[in-house]
């Protein structure tokens, strides 16, 4: 194959376009669904406000079981009914703080104030709360913002191919952490689809846990692929205490999804989930979920420090990466173990074209 037609990564002013970043909100992250909080985190008779690219969204999980999204907007005069710093609310009923109307956690509208004397015949049935796409998988709350989102089984088709039994499990938070990046989120998402940095840039990290990299595999699907490597028995000896103590068998995995999301799956049971959301061009916000089962929680910080350790590697070579990604840098080839950045990619070109 000649360089003229090999594949490549995306040129470099994709990740410095106003308009395609404009396009990318439009036309991309809205064809997916995105997680947005651990289920056991909004229990029944709960409500929590989030926001997903940058619209107000409300979590309902109704007496009946029932998990619920909506657009957090009144339907009268668009005010929200609760805001993202409360966290998870215990909540019977959704009162507008500005003119009072109620609404029930399925989002019917039970009351308006004053309901007589609006100007036209007035019907409270045509007056529900805008319903999303919502969905518990894997322990984590999956919402889909826009109108037209694959099926969320697609767009996981790997995982749930691969490791379906590990995301029915019912896991509970272990911790969370969440930082600024300093740099397009494309290149953070890069970077950890990238498995040709690993034992260079985390010999007593990352490439630890992962081991040698000929025993790496990677795995395919339409719109998931996947790094798997043994779990860490060659290098135990020389893990962290953390990871020898544990000490299960099986495969670590890692998967990367669109638009920007990275699911870890563990042989001990645990998951984590990392995102990148963007938030200007050179800036985005790191979120990483670490779940497990519910005798795990004592050890949530260590585990999620020796995520950080790595994860703080990372953060400065993307942000060095951003700096580099000016004025006429031309990417370079890709190596073989760059294949899952270039199966992202192309997922990325498909939804965000023509360029
Ligand atoms: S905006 Fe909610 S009741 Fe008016
Ligand atoms: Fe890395």
């Amino acid at each position: 194959m000649d360089a003229a037609s090999s594949p490549s990564f995306l040129p470099a002013e994709v990740y410095r376009s106003e308009t395609i970043a404009a396009i990318e909100r439009e036309r991309y992250a809205p064809r997916f669904w995105h997680p947005v909080a651990a289920e056991a985190e909004l229990p029944r008779h709960h409500v929590r406000a989030v926001e997903i690219l940058g619209a107000p969204v409300l979590l309902c999980h109704g007496s009946d079981g029932v998990m619920q999204a909506f657009r957090n907007r009144c339907p009268h005069r668009a005010v929200a009914f609760r805001e993202p710093g409360e966290g998870s609310v215990s909540c019977r009923r959704l009162v507008c703080p500005y003119h009072g109307w109620t609404y029930d956690l399925r989002g019917q509208l039970l009351a308006a104030a004053r309901e007589a004397e609006f100007v036209a015949p007035f019907d409270r049935r045509e007056w529900p709360l805008e319903r999303l796409g919502c969905r518990v998988l894997g322990s984590l709350i999956w919402v889909a913002p826009g109108s037209d989102p694959i099926p969320l089984e697609e767009q996981l088709d790997l995982p749930l191919r691969e490791a379906g039994p590990a995301l029915e499990m019912s896991l509970v938070p272990l911790a969370f952490h969440e930082q600024t990046l300093a740099c397009n989120w494309k290149i953070a998402h890069d970077n950890t689809l990238d498995d040709y940095h690993v034992a260079i840039a985390h010999p007593t990290t990352l490439h630890r846990l992962q081991g040698p990299v000929r025993h790496y595999r990677h795995r395919f699907g339409t719109w998931a692929n996947v790094l798997s490597t043994p779990w860490a028995e060659p290098a135990a000896a020389n893990a962290p205490a953390t990871a020898a103590r544990i000490g299960a068998e099986g495969e670590f995995l890692t998967y990367g999804l669109p638009p920007w999301n990275h699911l870890l799956l563990w042989p001990d049971g645990r998951l984590a989930m990392i995102q990148f959301l963007p938030e200007c061009l050179d800036r985005c916000r790191m979120q990483v979920w670490l779940l497990g089962p519910g005798e795990r929680q004592a050890e949530g910080a260590a585990l999620m420090a020796e995520m950080a350790q790595f994860l703080a590697e990372d953060r400065a070579l993307v942000e060095s990466a951003q700096r580099g990604y000016g004025d006429g840098f031309r990417t370079g080839p890709p190596h073989r173990l760059e294949a899952r950045i270039l199966h992202q990619q192309a997922i990325y070109r498909r939804l965000v074209q023509p360029w």
